[in-house]
């Protein structure tokens, strides 16, 4: 059921929250299934409504910094200087656990955390009191959604999900493990590199990560963000044979290229546009979408990582 995020939302959504179910919200980045974090009963939920296979680990959601640190084993100085400049918003730290903390939905003896930049999702954490684990609300593999209409057609079984309109960033947080000497990058996202350098100084980029094809969060499954369409990567959507391809056929580009969904050509821009244009494509009942490849440079590192997974082989 879709619900307005108003004081009676909330306060239902957060009885929701306490009863150990799951309630979908609005974060900045995309929506969220959240689920008190240290709950079996609530997080287990969530790994059933979405299908996610249980080695692929959760981030925890919290209000504030104080309440990140509480989570954590210890806080690097790395983590303190990324908190104070990026949160609230669409960075997720991967630090060491603290020790007291029981290890659901988690990886070894780490934890991912960060602090949404959405109104709705602070409310919604501050009036149920909890850390919420939430990954994207969208059955495992398939598009991440960024409006609640594109939840509820993921998960209709969802008890609740908290309409905050379509999501600003349009894409996942950037994932960087902090527990080494040197910041190393697991998921590319919404916020770029050049902006994490600035802060950091250095950042390992692992090979796998730096060509788009990352896999070393242990949630980066090869195929991920897929349409139901086929999707093809094309260096040139123009030069492509048609006639072998199942139709009818949708074409993903961006300014400057004729297709049937023509994003801009700016990164950030294209990428708030990404998940939603798959959808509309999928919606339109194409079976194959030809996919421009978007340029091989760093600021399209986390458009680029969506897209070949999107592409990835079943
Ligand atoms: O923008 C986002 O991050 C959204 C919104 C809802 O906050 N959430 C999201 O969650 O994208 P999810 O579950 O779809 O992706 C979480 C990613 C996965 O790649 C997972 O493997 C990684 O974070 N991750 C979680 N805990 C980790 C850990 N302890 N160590 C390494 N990677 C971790
Ligand atoms: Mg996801």
């Amino acid at each position: 059921m879709i619900v307005r995020p108003d004081a009676e939302g909330i306060r239902r959504a957060a009885e929701i929250l306490a009863a150990d179910s799951v309630v979908a919200f609005p974060t900045e980045t995309v929506y969220g299934l959240g689920a008190h974090a240290f709950s079996e009963k609530a997080v287990g939920e969530i790994y059933r409504l979405k299908n996610r296979p249980s080695w692929n680990p959760l981030i925890v959601h919290v209000a504030s910094v104080t309440a990140a640190r509480e989570l954590a084993e210890d806080w690097p100085d790395q983590a303190e200087q990324l908190a104070a400049k990026f949160w609230p918003g669409p960075l997720t730290l991967v630090v060491r656990r603290a020790r007291h903390l029981p290890g659901i939905g988690a990886a070894n003896d780490t934890v991912a955390i960060r602090v949404p930049a959405h109104e709705v999702a602070l409310r919604l954490l501050e009036e149920s009191g909890l850390p919420l684990a939430a990954p994207s609300a969208n059955r495992s593999e398939s598009i991440s959604p960024t409006t609640a209409e594109h939840v509820v057609r993921s998960l209709p079984d969802v008890p609740m999900v908290l309409d905050g309109g379509p999501c600003s960033w349009g894409i996942e947080s950037t994932v960087l493990d902090v527990t080494g000497e040197v910041p190393r990058l697991l998921r590319p996202g919404a916020l770029g590199l050049r902006t994490l350098r600035d802060v950091t100084g250095s950042l390992a980029l692992p090979s796998d990560v730096a060509d788009g094809q990352a896999r070393s969060s242990p949630g980066m499954s090869r195929r991920h963000y897929a349409p139901r369409a086929r999707a093809v990567l094309c260096a040139d959507v123009r030069d492509v044979d048609r006639s072998g391809l199942a139709g009818p056929v949708g074409v993903l580009t961006y300014e400057g290229i004729p297709g049937t969904e023509i994003l801009s050509a700016d990164p950030r821009e294209y990428a708030a546009d990404l998940y939603a244009a798959l959808h509309r494509l999928d919606d339109a009942g194409v079976a194959t979408i030809l996919i421009q490849e978007p340029p091989h440079t760093e600021e399209w590192l986390a458009v680029r990582d969506r897209l070949s997974r999107a592409a990835a082989p079943e």
